[in-house]
């Protein structure tokens, strides 16, 4: 334990890239799997047992390696009451790590696909999600995710669906993203709904940048007018886009321990944050998809700590740019920079 464990702990978090699929453990996947009457593949002898497939967990090779697992798992999520569970389980944690608001992916189409209905997820979740307010006192917004290896058509239908439920009007779905396999399937594919969602007042995000290059996050921004990048490491193969990110304040979502199980880098330390703290880049640093890739949000940071060797002020700005780059309203901002203060306060002698 190092001796930034306690101030990282009780430093104020904000959580942005969290899908919550991924939070769904082996033992709560068997167990969902037994009592929803779900098979899970007879053939892979990784799911002979909660630990057989915890071991694989740590052998992915790449992106699509994990999502085969990703999309195998969340097949045993069935009803309202699995979906709250899921939800309600994922902000416990959060809460436990220090985290005061999350904006959390979820990803229909990879449920609608299967039979589960689209409102069936949304139920689940906003009461997991009024749930963890009312308890922990944790804000959270949904952020609905298109998957890139389906068709715009498809998104579109998602879209269509949300919309006439009034999940946006009503602020039940805060914003869109993209997720699943990014090489080959480029985000101005799926302009048309991004622009949609622009006109209707959505919040923006795309992963890119995360197995594709870097022009995956300059076509996010400039072709689907994303307001924010998930992952985004690529962005250093691009000096003068990360100075336009810096000087336009575009929140990069880092998840350093995603990035090392799923091999876009070897060790945490490979990662750009030196560079992105240098030339004054917004991030903040994110769990992705804890149950598959060995840790909360608060491991994620102990790692950042462990590779970077972070001072105080440098952590304060981190965990400013996530409250100023997050999407609940104004006051709640305030409140959390408060909180951000007083946590600084107390640990000020820290070396
Ligand atoms: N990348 C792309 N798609 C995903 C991820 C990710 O890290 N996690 C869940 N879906
Ligand atoms: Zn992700």
């Amino acid at each position: 334990m190092s001796n930034f464990t306690p101030f990282l702990a009780a430093l104020p978090k904000c959580e942005h890239h969290l899908h919550i699929e991924g939070s769904l453990s082996p033992a709560t996947l068997f167990k969902l799997a037994k009592s929803n009457n779900i098979a899970l593949p007879a053939d892979d002898p990784a799911f002979q047992s909660i630990e057989t497939l915890q071991a694989r967990y740590e052998r992915f090779t790449s992106l699509d390696d994990f999502l085969g697992y990703y999309y195998i798992g969340m097949r045993t999520l069935l009803t309202v009451s699995d979906f709250e569970t899921l939800g309600y389980e994922y902000f416990q944690k959060a809460h436990a790590d220090g985290v005061h608001h999350a904006e959390i992916f979820f990803d229909p189409q990879a449920h609608t696909e299967r039979g589960v209905a689209y409102n069936t997820v949304v139920e689940g979740l906003t009461a997991a999600q009024r749930r963890a307010e009312a308890d922990f006192g944790v804000t959270s917004k949904l952020i609905l995710c298109f998957l890139r290896h389906m068709t715009a058509d498809e998104a579109g239908k998602t879209y269509q669906e949300a919309s006439a439920l009034g999940h946006f009007s009503d602020g039940t779905v805060a914003g869109i993203g993209l997720d699943s396999s990014e090489v080959g399937n480029p985000p101005e594919i799926f302009r048309e709904v991004y622009m949609s969602a622009k006109d209707a007042g959505l919040r923006r995000t795309a992963h890119a940048g995360e197995e594709g290059d870097s022009t995956y996050i300059s076509r996010a921004l400039d072709l689907c007018h994303v307001e924010r990048i998930d992952h985004g490491i690529h962005l250093v193969d691009d000096m003068e886009l990360l100075k336009r990110v810096a000087a336009n304040k575009t929140l990069i979502t880092m998840c350093p321990l995603s990035n090392v199980r799923l091999r876009c880098v070897t060790k945490v330390a490979e990662l750009p944050i030196r560079t992105f703290l240098d030339n004054g880049v917004r991030f903040s640093i994110n769990s992705d998809d804890p149950a598959y890739f060995g840790g909360y949000i608060l491991d994620n940071y102990l790692a950042v700590q462990d590779a970077f060797t972070l001072n105080v002020a440098e952590w304060k700005s981190i965990a400013v740019a996530a409250i100023e780059g997050s999407w609940c309203e104004d006051d709640r901002k305030a409140v959390l920079l408060k909180k951000v203060d007083e946590c600084v306060e107390q640990f000020a002698d820290l070396q």
